[in-house]
Parts: structure tokens; sequence; C-alpha cells
């Protein structure tokens, strides 16, 4: 090879290497991933734009900033057809700002223009200002070249001499290609009935998922995705985006009339104001975003790991998650010394690895009327403190669990007799009560002590291994009458700021222990919470037959690592009775739990138990860590069929699940994916359910014929495993 192509090569590989490439002749930047680039200009007026979002390009050279619109009527601006990248609400901008202020004289309109940029490895900042004053506002870009991520959040600053307050601050603008025919892919529910995938055209006009109830909520969870309208599981380009922020968000999702699709997301503008005196700034949460060319397997799959990865404490190097026992569904608030000994003593035996306490430990917590607030331990049900369960449950080679729920108090508590002024509240108003309990303000500083406080002892004072975190109602009332009035709708922000604080600290102090973030369910789910816990509770219905949907939703944004996932007893809330090697099945596709009455468990009972939890531990780190495949929605199918593929390859899971058998048809044939097809694999189901009897089996025949599973009637299922030879 000529010396100039060899060092040309070269260049377009470095090039290539660089997450971040600047073009000082173009005045672009370009953001690049394996799988994906992104892109912005600048424009003559010194406006930022966004270029493109899409599969890989590598020269930045390629691009240039678009030239500046006309206005096609004195209706339709110029403006309106610009892609900015971080619009300020100002000018003739009538689309969904990322930033909108006020100063103290009145004075609201904000163009915002380019100031500088910085790059440092795979960071790059740019800094905007407004045209007239130092309003400044630092765009963050974090690109995880290997993991076809892109995290956004920008810092809002006053630098001026004058007060200004803040009515609308966002994370970024995701900038579609122009284009129609987009659909968007979002994820709804409410208590019991989380994380349900809801797939619709966009048309013009805005669609808006947020939440207002103080948490992530239930009712919709902080996960996108924008397809060009043909993709499926595997093919098809993906645009998608998680929101990290556990209290009041909001996206929007956008067409205008100019054939541009825009999503907007950060902090709720609801209710929003927030004061910024001269030198203070504003902190957006982070919106991490990516994109697939190859459908929503591969979106979920780069989110998934890069959630293991990146976002989860202790990323690749956190460990598995255990088996876990939880007592709620078993006794609920009846618990005592005895009753737990006796429990853990047969959790142990099935193979449990983790024995939780739930609710009704402390105070004077027999029912939900109670006690919340109280945090010691309640010297009827356990004279001994709790030292004597905890020796009890660490001698059975099994670490201890406790639930807490920090945030919340019943009015009937020695907590809320002493400090009645700590809870969110407007003076005079009523204080709406939800499960009987109201909510602490964790924006108080006072509070926040408390709160690290107690939970700091028990820690300390106890072998505790886990804290089930929950929080079992929405905000209402959110006033904190201790602040001055203007600065009273910060309680929105400083509440969940002081709880990622908490666990922060706690954290810190005790590294060995573990958090479960719950809300009653999947209320608290979001990638700035799972950056400091290692499990969620999904949802707080374990009806394995509904739990198809809800795990497959979870799955569309959530890895299987943290989704805890139990076996519990049946009938249940639906008066549906699944069989338990069903439930198992279900309950082994994420880190899988047991909350069934052991004390009711027949002989062959535990015996089933003690098999899939044996079988379990054999495929958990390929379910928790490898790579899924949904081969079979339960939306579209009677049978739901999702593959684990472990990271190096040697193992591979395949769930079956079959919710009813209708004409005497038999299960759909299942082609595999994901495997090397040059590979023999040795192919086994955990409870005989293969109809195939050759003990091994090529990739490529897994791949292109499949296998077929004899699940008959109602509710049969099996798990198959792969062993590569
Ligand atoms: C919530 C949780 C349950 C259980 C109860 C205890 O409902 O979701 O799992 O912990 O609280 O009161």
């Amino acid at each position: 090879m000529h010396r100039a192509a060899a060092l040309l090569l070269l260049s377009v590989f470095t090039l290539a290497a660089q997450s971040i490439q600047y073009s000082d002749s173009g005045k672009t930047w370009l953001l690049n991933t394996r799988q994906s680039s992104y892109a912005m200009g600048l424009g003559a007026d010194g406006a930022l734009r966004h270029l493109y979002w899409g599969a890989p390009l590598w020269r930045s050279d390629d691009l240039t900033a678009p030239p500046p619109r006309r206005d096609i009527s004195s209706f339709d601006p110029r403006q309106m057809l610009e892609a900015e990248e971080f619009p300020g609400w100002g000018g003739p901008r009538y689309y969904e700002p990322a930033l909108k202020i006020t100063r103290d004289n009145g004075n609201r309109d904000l163009v915002l223009r380019y100031v500088s940029h910085r790059i440092a490895g795979n960071d790059l900042d740019i800094v905007l200002k407004d045209l007239n004053d130092p309003i400044e506002v630092t765009l963050h870009y974090r690109v995880y070249p290997d993991y076809g991520i892109l995290r956004r959040s920008a810092t809002i600053r006053n630098a001026t001499q004058r007060a200004l307050t803040v009515e609308s601050a966002q994370s970024a603008t995701w900038n579609l290609p122009p284009g129609e025919g987009y659909q968007l892919t979002y994820l709804t529910g409410r208590w019991a009935a989380e994380t349900q995938v809801n797939h619709e055209p966009i048309h013009e006009g805005q669609k808006v998922l947020e939440s207002r109830k103080g948490h992530t909520s239930h009712n919709f969870n902080p996960w996108f995705a924008i397809d060009s309208g043909d993709a499926g599981e595997e093919h098809g380009s993906v645009w998608f985006g998680a929101l990290g922020w556990s209290g009041n968000w909001r996206i929007s999702i956008e067409q205008t009339p100019y054939r541009q699709v825009r999503v907007t997301g950060g902090l709720n503008s609801f209710d929003f104001s927030y004061p910024l005196k001269p030198g203070e700034t504003l902190e957006t949460p982070p919106f991490f975003g990516g994109f697939s060319a190859a459908g929503f397997g591969p979106a979920s799959r780069m989110l998934h790991r890069f959630t293991r990865e990146q976002i989860l404490p202790g990323g690749a190097t956190s460990r598995l998650r255990p088996v876990l026992y939880n007592s709620w569904e078993a006794t609920t608030f009846a618990v005592n010394e005895q009753g737990q000994k006796d429990l853990a003593g047969k959790a142990a035996k099935l193979g449990v690895e983790m024995f939780v306490m739930d609710d009704g430990w402390f105070g004077a917590r027999n029912n939900d009327r109670a006690g919340l607030g109280d945090w010691t331990v309640n010297p009827q049900k356990f004279p001994q403190g709790l030292k004597g369960l905890i020796d009890h449950v660490t001698s059975l080679k099994m670490d201890f669990g406790l639930w807490v729920e920090p945030e919340m108090v019943n009015a009937n508590s020695d907590l809320y007799r002493a400090h009645p002024d700590w809870v969110i509240n407007f003076p005079g108003r009523p204080r709406s009560e939800l499960r009987n309990q109201m909510i602490l303000n964790l924006a108080r500083a006072d509070v926040k002590e408390y709160i690290f406080g107690f939970l700091d002892r028990l820690a300390t004072e106890y072998n505790v291994r886990y804290f089930k975190w929950d929080m079992n109602r929405s905000f209402s009332e959110p006033g904190w009458p201790e602040a001055a009035p203007a600065d009273q709708r910060k309680l929105w922000v400083q509440y969940v700021l002081n709880l990622y604080e908490i666990l922060d600290r706690l954290r810190a102090k005790h590294p060995n222990l573990e958090i479960e973030s719950c809300s009653g369910g999947g209320g608290r789910i979001d990638l700035s919470i799972l950056q400091r816990i290692d499990e969620v509770w999904p949802s707080d219905n374990t009806d394995a037959f509904d739990r198809q949907r809800i795990q497959e939703g979870f799955s569309m944004a959530y890895p299987a690592k943290i989704m805890s996932a139990w076996v519990t007893d049946v009938p249940n809330m639906n008066t549906r009775s699944t069989p338990l090697a069903f439930r198992f099945l279900t309950a082994m596709q994420g880190a899988l739990g047991v909350g069934s009455n052991l004390n009711k468990f027949s002989e062959a009972d535990s015996a089933l138990a003690a098999g899939m939890i044996a079988a379990y531990k054999r495929i958990r780190a390929t379910v928790q860590t490898g790579d899924l495949f949904r081969l079979a929605s339960p939306r579209t199918n009677d049978v739901t069929v999702n593959q684990y593929v472990a990271a190096d390859g040697k193992q591979a899971v395949v769930f079956a699940l079959r919710h009813s058998q209708q004409y005497n048809t038999a299960a759909p044939t299942i082609r595999l994916r994901g495997l090397d097809a040059r590979a023999l694999y040795k192919v086994e189901s955990v409870n005989n359910k293969l109809v195939e009897r050759q003990p091994q089996l090529s990739g490529a025949y897994l791949m292109q014929v499949g296998l077929n599973v004899n699940l008959r009637g109602d509710f049969d299922g099996t798990a198959i495993i792969l062993e590569r030879q």
C-alpha cells in the first residue's frame, strides 16, 4: 500500500475512533458510538442547530450547518422550521421550549447563542448564552461509544446581577430526522398494572408523558421509543430515550406542521417555578438516548447493558442478584420472631439466599393505620430486638433484609405527634391521607437528617444487608410553609435531590448495603434511582399471567437483573390460579424471589420449588446479564417466548409460557436468535417439554428450523437450557 494511502486510512480510523469530533471549518460536532451518530452545527446567526441522529457517520467534514431558512409566511416564521438543539422560549417560537425564564423586571424573552465549547475525552460541554444578558446554559454531552448511548443534561446559570425565575428546565430536545410516519412506543400503567406497552402513530400535535405525583409514578415510565413506522423486534430504525428523574418529570413528543418530530424532556414545568439568585445554578436530570438500526430488540439490549454496567452501583462488577424470600404475602403485618424464624428455616431449605422481613416489625405497626415513622423494633413482636432473628437467618447462610418506608408517617405515630410540621402541607388546608399516611418533607434539612440517621443506625446496629425501600403514596398538597413563598415550589426538586443524597450517603458509609426501590410496586423506576439501588419491585401484581405483559413492558427499558420477581400463592388478586411451575418459570426471568406462605407448601410444592431454584442458579448469570431476545409477545400470542444469551455465548435459555391452548393447536415452533450457527448446543428442558429428542442441535438448525415444545392446556410452560459444546 502507498504510504499516503496508509496514512489516510490511519487517519480515517483515528477519526472513527474519536467519539467526539469538531470541525472548525464547518463549525460542526459529530458524536459517535459504535451503533449511532449524533451531529450539531452552528448557524450563521450563532444558534446551535441539530443536524443528525441515526446510523453511524464517520466524517465530520461532511457536515455543514444548514443555511438560514426563510419565513413561509408571517404566521410560519423561519424559527419554526429550524431544528434548534436547545431552544429557549423567545422570539417567534411556538413549540415546546427547552428553557423558559422570567427576569425580575418581567422580561421573559430568551434567545440562546453559542459562546464556547470544550471536549474532554467522551465529554462535550457547549456553552450558550442569551443574546443580551449572561443567562448561561451549559449543555453536557457524554458519549458511551461501546454502548450506543448518549447522555444529555443542562446546567442553567444566572450570571446576571438580578434574580430570575426558571419556569421550564428541560434536559434535552431530541430532534428526529425530518419525515413523517413515525410511531411512538411508550409505557403506561397504574398500581398493579405497570409498564404496559403502547404503540401508536405520531400525528401533528403534542403527546405528553409525565408525572405530577412527586415520584416517577406507575402511570407513565420516563422511557420512549420512536420508530420509522415499520420496525419490529429485530428490524427497522428505532430512536429511544430514558430520563433519569424520580420526581415530577415530563417528556413531550411533538410533531409540528413542518414535518418535524421532536422530543423534549426534563423537569415537569407543571407547578414549576425555580428562582435563581445571581450566581446560582439549576442542573437538569440526565436524559439518555440511543439509536438502533435493527429494531426494538437491540434498543432494549443497549439500554440493558448500559444500565447494568454504567448505571447500577458497582456496574459490571456488582454481584448477581440472590434468590430472595419476602414474608409480606405470607404474614402481612403479623410478624414475630418465631414466625419469621420458621419461615427462614423453610426458605433456606429451598435454596433461598436472602431473607427479607417486610412491613410490621416496628412501632405500633399492626395494620396500615399506625406506626409509620417510628423506626424502633416492636417489643411485643421482637422482645430481644432483631438480633435473634438476624443471627438465625445468617446461621442459615442467608443474608438479612428489612422493609422500610422512610419518607412516610401515619398520623397515629410518635413521630407525627412530635413533628406535625414535618409533613408536606399547605397551612389550614386538609392533609389528604392515602393508605392512612402523609409524606415527610424530605426537602427540609432536618427531615433529611432524621431519615438518614435512623437508616444509618439500623444498618450499623444490625447486620442488615438489604433495605427494601418502599414509598406507598403519591404527593398531595405539596406545601413547604417554612420556605419563602417564592421558593416553595423548589420542593419538587429538592425532595428528590435529598432522597438521592440519603441513598448516596448510606451506600458510601455501608458499602455492602443493597437497596431495593419499591413504590407500591413500580412507582419509582428510572435511571437516576437506579444509580443508587440494586433492584426494583416492578409491581405488587404477582399474578403470573398479568406478569407476562408487565415484564415485557419492563424489559423494553430495564434489564432483567434489577427486576425483582416473586412466586406467590394462588388464587391471587384476579382470583386466578396458575400452576406453581408456571409461576416459577415467570419469576425466573428476573431476580427470582419467593413470597409464598411456606408453611402451606406441600412436600411436592417444596420439591418443585427447590428444583426450580437450583435450575435458576444454573442460568441466573445468563438471565441477569445476558442479551434478551423477545421471540413472542404476550400481546399478540398465546405463548410468551423470551430467550437470554450469555455474554460469552456459552449458554442460552429460552422460556416459553403458554397461557391458553385453543382448538387443540400445538404451540408454535420457536426459532432462536443470537446463537453461533456453526456451533453445537446441548439442549434440555427443565421439565421435559421438548418435542425434539436429539441431545445436541446445531445453532443453524435452532435458528432456522427451530424447537417445538409440548405445551398443553392453560398455563403450561418450560425453560430450555442450551449449553454450547
Ligand atoms: C407495598 C409494597 C408491598 C409491601 C407492602 C407493605 O404495598 O409494594 O410489597 O411491602 O407495601 O405494607
